[in-house]
């Protein structure tokens, strides 16, 4: 399962980047606005520094418009702006639309917001190289979002499809590892839920035993 990190954060990105377990980077526009990006030329300059931050990984950016011709249109300059861009679009029709034309044109898309199993079956249909089921957002309105994810993975799986289940809106260690169990291609977490999945009491407390008893020998 590929790592990417969900954030708009440098401070973030350059630190899951020195761990050395990075593949990539999910932003929306409301991580960008929590950073206080504004302006499309600063949104622009943003994605390009994430771009040099992680120079292997796959990097989503979002398209604001909901029409299909903006979509194209915004989503043609987003990926002219580095050779890792993936045009993040919403699971909306002209989304879908905009998807094929991406596809049909080799680049890459990332379908978000989809929180169910015949969202997720249309992205694929369009060719998205990445669909982003959801599941804190699920888990948030009652329901159990991990369980979308072994839906998803067995659909395509029975079906042939290549679109890359990548999980979102994760919020600890626990959604990860139940991401890893259930099939996820990727995961796309916060700095701190990657960070959660090092902690162990155990390994705490016998960590310092060991290097008490180093002491003695
Ligand atoms: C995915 O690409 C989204 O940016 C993200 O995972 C949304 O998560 P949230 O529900 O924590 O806002």
């Amino acid at each position: 399962m590929k790592f990417f990190i969900d954030t708009a954060n440098l401070a973030h990105i350059k630190e899951a980047q020195d761990l050395g377990i990075l593949d990539g980077v999910t932003t929306n526009p409301s991580l960008m606005a929590k950073e206080g990006i504004k302006g499309t030329d600063n949104i622009l300059q943003h994605y390009k520094t994430i771009c040099e931050i992680v120079p292997n990984g796959d990097i989503s950016a979002e398209v604001l418009s909901t029409d299909f011709a903006s979509m194209v249109e915004e989503g043609k300059k987003l990926a002219s702006l580095h050779k890792n861009i993936v045009v993040k679009i919403p699971m909306i029709k002209d989304g879908i639309k905009a998807i094929k034309w991406f596809t049909d044109n080799g680049i890459k898309t990332n379908c978000t917001l989809v929180f169910s199993a015949g969202q997720a079956i249309l992205a694929a249909k369009a060719g998205a190289t990445y669909v982003s089921p959801f599941i804190g957002r699920i888990d948030d309105s009652g329901w159990d979002g991990t369980q979308l994810i072994g839906q998803i993975a067995s659909i395509y799986a029975t079906q042939g499809f290549e679109t890359e289940i990548l999980a979102a809106s994760i919020r600890n260690a626990n959604h990860i590892i139940q991401c890893a169990e259930l099939g996820a291609d990727v995961c796309t977490c916060p700095l701190d839920a990657i960070l959660a999945l090092l902690k162990h009491p155990l390994t705490d407390i016998g960590l310092a035993k060991f290097l008490e008893d180093a002491k003695k020998m």
